[in-house]
């Protein structure tokens, strides 16, 4: 089992299985969100620097420590800094992986449950947010839709590299694209569209705020799963000579199409019907099957809508179960099936908390938080943007970025790193993520 490291087929499967990964709950539903609330076009402007200046250096890097080891985050950090414990940032990134994979797919069977939904229909008069409250607060169904996303996770991962992700990904990113480009053109012909269109995409500087360039950072670093070692998991089946910037800039470049692709679906279908752009799991699963249920055909783009979402949530978690999986197999030597199922079974029991914290466990708080928001808080406001911040310290400081960029400049491509790069990670990437850890704790405590 532990022959020679297997490698994409070709680049388009590593682009595809690392958009796959960045193209998330984040694109769908927290991007526009974020977009929405913060200015429309002010913040898109802000957010297309963040992404320039701070996720494509920190992709890159990933991605080339990945290439450059060919190992897993904890060997990678091993074999550039040998006998020092710098191991501990790909086992933060383990860990992490971890934490928001038993979440995530909570979330998931949500996500797969409302496909069903929407079959059965939706209709006008439905109370949509009782109809999700009643789900949630269910104990037996939401676990049973955990297991089952849990198990195509397992049944993806289990195949390996190229059998499993490369495989799956070929086939469902296409028709994540094309149901996405659907749902949007869908939601631009409805009457009163436009309005919706100008809420996205009118500048309106006077709702730019300190928050808003922390919420840019925030989004592009989220967006792009950095901080956690997914990168250097995928980047790590490149061969030597597979490019680092060409390749990173094909997955920056699609995860940002997708993301305002998004934007034209949602915002036209919620003003179209004169509703609020509302925060969080809310607009996905109350506003927007409100939504569906108005338009003709309603429950039809429902189906199509959460097959989409289900699609972009399943690869993304893919990405994550190969962090650890990767990590085990490496590391301890465990053959790869049983890795996959050791690895879904444990995250399938630490996720369930998370749903019975709607129900028997409500009382249960942290912060304020219910359980699963506690998890999502800890990992995105904490474990990912400390990973971050120490992966581009290693690179920076410890490898030095004269190094790194000379490794990821061969073979050559044509994206030439130039000096920039040393900049970037060295000043511009450490001090954005501190700004964005310290304001993100202070906001919450
Ligand atoms: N990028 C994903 C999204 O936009 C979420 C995410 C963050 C993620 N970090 C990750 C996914 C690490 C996989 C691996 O929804």
């Amino acid at each position: 089992m532990n022959g020679a490291r297997e490698h994409w087929g070709s680049r388009l499967g590593f682009i595809l299985a690392a958009a796959g990964s960045a193209v998330g709950l984040g694109n769908i539903w927290r991007f526009p969100y974020v977009t929405g609330t913060n200015g429309g076009a002010a913040f898109l402007i802000i957010y297309l620097v963040a992404i320039v200046l701070i996720g494509y250096p920190m992709m890159i890097t990933e991605v080339g420590i990945g290439r450059r080891t060919q190992r897993n985050p904890v060997g990678a950090f091993k074999a550039l800094a040998p006998n020092t414990p710098w191991w501990l940032v790909g086992a933060l990134g383990v860990l992490t992986g971890f934490v928001i994979l038993s979440y995530y797919s909570v979330v998931a069977g949500w996500s797969l449950s409302y496909i069903f939904k929407a079959i059965a229909g939706f209709t006008p008069e439905m109370a949509f947010d009782e109809l999700f409250v009643g789900h949630i607060s269910q104990i037996g169904e939401p676990i049973l839709w955990h297991l089952i996303f849990m198990a195509l996770c397992v049944g993806i991962i289990a195949a390996g590299v190229v059998r499993g992700i490369q495989r799956w990904v070929k086939l469902l990113m296409p028709i994540l694209a094309v149901l996405l480009v659907v749902v949007a053109l869908r939601a631009l012909t409805l009457p009163g569209a436009g309005e919706g269109v100008a809420f996205y995409l009118q500048p309106d500087f006077s709702e730019v705020t300190g928050t808003t360039f922390l919420d840019a950072i925030g989004q592009s670093f989220f967006t792009l799963s950095l901080g956690m070692g997914a990168m250097i998991t995928y980047g790590s089946y490149l061969k030597k000579e597979d490019t680092v910037p060409g390749n990173g800039a094909y997955v920056v470049g699609a995860d940002t199409a997708i993301a305002i692709i998004a934007g034209f679906a949602i915002f036209p279908a919620v003003f179209a019907l004169g509703l609020e752009p509302g925060a969080g799991a809310g607009l996905t699963f109350i506003t927007l099957p409100a939504v569906f249920a108005e338009i003709p055909a309603g429950s039809f783009f429902a189906f199509l809508f959460f097959v989409l979402l289900s699609i972009a949530a399943l690869t993304s978690a893919i990405s994550l179960m190969e962090v650890v999986v990767a990590w085990i197999t490496d590391e301890k030597g465990m053959p790869r099936k049983t890795a996959t199922i050791l690895v879904g079974a444990i995250s399938f029991v630490v996720g369930i908390p998370t749903v019975l914290g709607y129900s028997v466990l409500s009382d249960v708080t942290f912060l304020g938080f219910d359980l699963l928001d506690t998890y999502d808080w800890i990992a995105n406001a904490i474990m990912l943007p400390v990973g971050g911040l120490l992966t581009a310290i290693f690179a920076g400081y410890v490898w030095t970025a004269k190094k790194a960029q000379e490794d990821f400049n061969t073979p050559p491509s044509r994206i030439v790193l130039g000096n920039w790069y040393g900049v970037m990670i060295k000043f511009i990437v450490p001090i954005a993520i501190i700004l964005v850890l310290v304001f993100g704790i202070i906001d919450v405590v």
